[in-house]
């Protein structure tokens, strides 16, 4: 079974494939919001109908959240599991996209065609990458050269509440020789990657309850404690002068990196004030002395992702509110504990809280960070077959974001993972506007078939 052919059917049928992935884009996934609960079920009903229709057996799998699609189809190679999410990030803010979030459309840019939309990039246009190299596979040869199962879940933007328990109740079907996931980027337009290093994730809420309730500042202010003031104090302390986060015990757990990585890392070039230059900045923000590879694959942070209290509509009211609250990520590192954190951070923060207020925690998401061991020959066998479709050679790279279910793979089901994609840091990912590359797409697709035959050996 040769690969050629199948490149050149996912070249002529590249218009075919655009159109079902604007199918699936239509759909809006958006798992973290209740009211979407039956679009995610859409979306994996119309993944379930998509495999099935390349003659793949699959299911849709309830689990006491949005459901798993899970998809098996035989072949001679080795067993690999394919993970793709089909959940999307909510819209808002809603007046910042130039069209409807969901209603995709082509559009050529000065740096080439792109499909924006919801999802586009993450994670639906990079799931379809896999799925559309195995369309064509099958089309051009009647059957695949590895023995694939498909494992699509719809919570992963949403903290993956039923991932663990799914993972363990369906172990033996799931279990592959390696998983592949196509869930992050190309390290720029030529160099195509393989990220090796994920970061962890620990998610907590933070609500400050002051007077009992909303008060006119002129009659209380100076005499009632303001909670919005109690917790921007918090929240100013857990960064020092120096970048470095203040949580106690939080850097437990955190390695030097290898001289050789930060060399490797140091040889890629990263332009730094391009990239904060794209997004209107231009100074690293980091701890003091790290590189921004370093800050964004290497180190861990502490981010407020959200902020609430007091009056936020039109015009001004002189309002001293009861409640005040945040929402604090962190990622993790090495083998930083985020159950550890998670507890330090709580006494941290009660021990900051005036005597006078009340603190409440809403746990979110805990993860530990995971790092790939490339001495698996399916590494180098895919970092040559990227090779030799992208303009320059594939990098193995780090990543800020965190895809737990890496981590779940190997502890849960002993099965290594690689992870492949093909998104842009202009992609705008978790904002509006978002898109994929038409070159993402045709390139990814066209990557996969390459992958698939070089992990086969035909
Ligand atoms: N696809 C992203 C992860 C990612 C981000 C890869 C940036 C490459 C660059 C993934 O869907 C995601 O956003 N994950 C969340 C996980 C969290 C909710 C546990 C993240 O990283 O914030
Ligand atoms: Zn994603």
């Amino acid at each position: 079974m040769s690969v050629a052919p199948v490149l050149q059917r996912i070249d002529s049928n590249l218009p075919e494939s655009i159109e079902r992935l604007k199918e699936l884009l239509r759909i809006p996934s958006i798992s973290t919001d209740p009211a979407f609960k039956a679009d995610c079920d859409r979306a994996a009903d119309w993944l379930v109908a998509d495999l099935q229709s390349m003659g793949v057996t699959a299911e849709k799998r309830p689990t006491p959240g949005h459901p798993m699609v899970v998809g098996h189809i035989d072949g001679p190679g080795p067993h690999l599991l394919f993970y793709g999410h089909y959940d999307v990030q909510p819209v808002d803010p809603l007046g910042l996209w130039d069209n409807d979030p969901f209603d995709p459309q082509l559009e050529d840019t000065p740096k080439g065609q792109v499909l924006r939309g919801r999802g586009s990039a993450d994670d639906k246009g990079q799931l379809m990458t896999f799925v559309e190299a195995c369309r064509a596979w099958l089309a051009e040869h009647g059957s695949l050269p590895c023995k694939i199962t498909f494992f699509f879940e719809g919570e992963e933007e949403s903290g993956s509440p039923s991932l663990v328990p799914f993972l363990k109740e369906n172990a033996d079907e799931l279990k592959s020789d390696i998983a592949l996931i196509c869930d992050t980027g190309l390290f720029d337009s030529r160099v195509p990657a393989i990220t090796t290093m994920l970061r962890g994730m620990l998610q907590d809420e933070i609500t400050i309850t002051g007077p009992s309730r909303d008060l006119h500042s002129g009659m209380y202010g100076g005499a009632a404690m303001n909670p919005i003031r109690a917790l921007s104090r918090i929240i100013a302390a857990l960064h020092d002068d120096q970048g470095r986060i203040t949580v106690p015990g939080f850097y437990d757990g955190v390695p030097d990196l290898p001289d050789e990585v930060l060399q490797q890392w140091e040889a890629l070039g990263f332009d730094h004030k391009a990239f904060l230059g794209d997004v209107g900045l231009s100074e690293l923000a980091g701890e003091a002395g790290r590189s921004a590879l370093e800050m964004i694959w290497s180190r861990p942070t502490c981010e407020v992702n959200g902020i609430g209290g007091g009056y936020q509509g039109e015009g001004f009211k002189t309002v001293l509110p009861s409640k005040a609250s945040a929402k604090i990520s962190f990622r993790l590192v090495g083998q930083q504990d985020p159950h550890a954190i998670r507890a330090s951070l709580r006494q941290m923060v009660m021990d900051m809280t005036p005597k006078d207020c009340k603190v409440e925690f809403k746990a979110h998401g805990a993860s530990q960070a995971s790092v790939m061991s490339i001495d698996n020959p399916a590494f180098e066998k895919a970092r040559v077959a990227l090779s030799d479709e992208w303009p320059d050679e594939a990098a193995f790279i780090g990543c800020g974001g965190s895809i737990p279910v890496a981590g779940y793979f190997q502890s849960l089901l002993n099965t290594e993972s690689m992870l492949i994609g093909f998104g842009k840091d202009d992609d705008q990912i978790h904002s509006p506007n978002e898109k994929y590359d038409i070159e993402s797409f045709h390139k990814g697709t066209r990557s996969w078939a390459r992958i698939l035959a070089a992990l086969s050996d035909k």
